[in-house]
């Protein structure tokens, strides 16, 4: 545990800021706070003009009121750096810390996650701000963890960036021969002479390089983390001892959090799920399972859930309000992932400006007799009744692999599907048959070991870096089970197609085949795959999008497809290798394969659920180890479901033993531990 608040922490976003001249709203703030078991909010987010209203002059008695009266109420604070927006006369004075754009135009002070990464003279007012909070609160009793600036992202095209970048890739290939090799540039005569005719990828200049491409996006998620790390550095020079975390918005494109695996202490996240989009929540809970895996696997531990909306959003194209018990779902749903948090956006509600009409813990209205602030207060309570799971996490023996940049490339290439190649909905789709089977998988990406894991799912694995492919045949060697999809081992790790055939860097032996062609269907195309010899339950399932055409070595068929010229070859195999078995399937297939596909392999890799039971589609179950285990039972629907229990469990909540059929109210949660 890195936070010294041995508790699960429950707040939210505080902007106490926006309401100095009324000290009356301020007071009713703590009260209410006790009043929904909040233990803990999160402070200094977006205040850097009320720390420095002028350049130099820090103002920060203000805050430390704040802090000290949260504290003598038994309320921590999560202690955030102003980074996220600047104070305008900075902007106006050194317009170099605002962001270019792709259009390569300086935006125009204001709005905020618009500052350059690169510019020395942001960082350098970021340094003297970061180091004055510091310096008088990094030491305080009260405050339990540096939240650094806010959803760092975004990309800047400014001169600095342009010229970080070059210095950049002189690092990576030391000279510009090695570059010009690597990025294949002597198609359409576009070799570099010289470091300086290097550009940003950018619309109106050069954006068939793929290399280029790949490297830009590199070096973009290099400076975001670079300057994650600055500030981290900077408070940890005036009080090392305390944690450090920056909140992720839950996107897949721009920065790879992977990266940010050795900056931070401690992993946090945004969630804001679209429910109440669906009849049902099973699609949307499935996605948001996936997103707190990932964040969860960046460093196979308990990660903060900094922010979800208590009740509605104000930026989703619809504001749905959340049906009664869907917030403490969501909320359990994180818990039972591995969060040690569950904290809001926001506390009360702003009076003004682009965010008035967000969901908060407490309304315009300003008490505590709403129905949002009762589930709030509920969650709080029940929250306060865990501490024993605290120190408890899911363990899986089951990986996916996700790799953000094999995702850049894959969609950058001009290939087989220019219509979608679906690299993201692909891989969330072979989660969701772990979900559905109530099997808990870690999401890693290229980078991670494999140590601890019995069965790896890899996905198209179209660009090979960090030693993967090495991996995952040690893997196999050892006994491990492998599962390989088309699409994997095409290019290396500077984007350059493997020569002598595909899958390439050895997996080919892996997977005992070769894949020779591969054909892109239009929507609404499919073929078949047909088990041979009852393999699979089902005679033959759809295949869309992607068809690979291979050709066996060692590897046996285990399904062949049914339709086209290319009707009896391979579409799915295994290959025994070393003590392990490599399965390979050549095609995109339906939701259903993939989860007979899994099921299967769970029982030959002897993995079994994390709940004894037959579980309803709809309902997940999510097992935390620790010193006390317990399995997070829950429902997605909106109506009662039964679960049949095969072993004998006891609720950990009212100790009282549950019988082998239990029965889910709709949205509920239940936390078993075995007997
Ligand atoms: C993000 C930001 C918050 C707030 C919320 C609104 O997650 O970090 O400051 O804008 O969105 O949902
Ligand atoms: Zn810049």
């Amino acid at each position: 545990m890195v936070l010294k608040f041995p508790h699960f922490i429950h707040g939210g976003d505080y902007n106490p800021e926006q309401w100095l001249d009324r000290p009356d709203i301020l007071a009713r703030d703590i009260e209410l706070m006790k009043e929904a078991h909040v233990n803990s909010v999160s402070v200094g987010i977006f205040a850097w003009s009320h720390l420095e209203p002028e350049e130099g002059v820090f103002q920060l008695d203000w805050l430390e009121e704040i802090i000290d009266r949260l504290y003598a109420n038994g309320i921590y604070t999560v202690l955030a750096t102003p980074s996220g927006a600047r104070p305008l006369w900075m902007a106006h004075r050194y317009p170099e810390v605002l962001r270019m754009s792709r259009n390569l135009t300086r935006n125009r002070p204001g709005v905020r996650h618009n500052h350059c990464y690169t510019s020395p003279l942001y960082r350098e007012k970021v340094r003297l701000i970061d180091t004055a909070l510091a310096e008088r609160f990094g030491h305080h009793p009260g405050v339990l963890v540096w939240h650094l600036s806010n959803e760092l992202g975004g990309q800047c095209f400014c001169p600095l960036c342009q010229e970080a970048f070059r210095g950049w890739l002189k690092d990576r290939y030391g000279s510009l021969d090695a570059l010009n090799k690597a990025w294949w540039t002597d198609f359409w005569s576009h070799r570099y002479s010289d470091w300086s005719e290097i550009e940003a990828p950018v619309p109106s200049g050069e954006t068939s390089c793929h290399g280029l491409n790949l490297d830009w996006n590199r070096f973009v998620t290099h400076q975001t983390v670079d300057f994650a790390r600055w500030e981290r550095d900077t408070v940890k020079a005036a009080a090392p001892d305390l944690p450090v975390t920056t909140n992720h918005g839950e996107s897949y494109e721009s920065i790879n959090y992977f990266k940010y695996k050795d900056v931070v202490d401690i992993v946090s996240w945004d969630s804001y799920p679209l429910w109440g989009r669906d009849p049902d929540e099973r699609e949307i809970g499935q996605n948001t399972a996936f997103a707190h895996d990932v964040i969860r696997s960046i460093k196979r531990q308990p990660f903060m859930l900094m922010e979800s909306a208590p009740s509605a959003t104000n930026w989703q194209e619809v504001s749905r309000l959340r049906q009664p018990g869907i917030h403490m779902l969501a909320s359990m749903q994180a818990v039972a992932h591995g969060a040690c948090s569950v904290q809001y956006f926001q506390w009360r509600k702003s009076r003004g400006a682009s965010e008035k009409f967000h969901g908060a813990v407490v309304d315009h209205y300003g008490g505590s007799d709403t129905r949002v602030f009762q589930e709030v207060k509920a969650v709080g309570e029940r929250l306060e009744k865990l501490d024993a799971l605290l120190d408890g996490c899911p363990r899986p023996k089951a990986a996916i692999l996700y790799d953000w940049e094999n995702g850049w490339a894959m969609n950058d290439a001009a290939g087989p599907r220019n219509l979608g190649m679906h690299y993201l909905e692909t891989v969330m789709a072979h989660h969701k048959a772990f979900w559905k089977l109530g099997v808990s998988t870690d999401v890693i990406d290229m980078e991670c070991g494999l140590d601890g894991y019995r069965l790896v799912v890899a996905p198209m694995a179209y660009l090979l870096r960090a030693g993967i492919a090495d991996k995952l045949r040690r893997f196999c060697e050892d006994g491990g089970i492998v599962l390989g999809t088309y699409w994997t081992g095409i290019v290396d790790e500077t984007d350059l197609c493997f020569l002598g055939g595909t899958p390439g860097d050895g997996l080919g032996q892996l997977f005992g085949l070769r894949s020779e062609e591969i054909d892109g269907l239009y929507d609404g195309q499919y073929n078949l795959l047909r088990p041979l010899d009852g393999f699979l339950p089902r005679e033959e399932y759809r295949l869309t999008e992607l068809c690979e055409l291979c050709k066996c070595s060692t590897a046996q068929p285990l399904a062949l497809y049914g339709r086209d010229f290319y009707e009896g070859m391979p579409a799915l195999t295994r290959n025994a290798f070393g003590k392990g078995t490599a399965y390979y399937l050549a095609a995109r297939g339906e939701q259903a394969l993939l989860d007979d596909l899994t099921a299967l392999l769970c029982r030959e890799a002897g993995i079994e659920p994390d709940l004894d039971a037959d579980l309803p589609d709809g309902v997940s179950a999510i097992r935390r180890e620790g010193s006390v285990t317990a399995v997070f039972l829950q429902n997605y629907l909106p109506e009662e479901v039964t679960v049949s229990l095969r072993r004998p469990y006891r609720d950990f909540e009212s100790g009282e033993e549950v019988g082998s059929q239990l029965t889910l109210k709709p949205f509920e949660v239940r936390i078993l531990e075995e007997r």
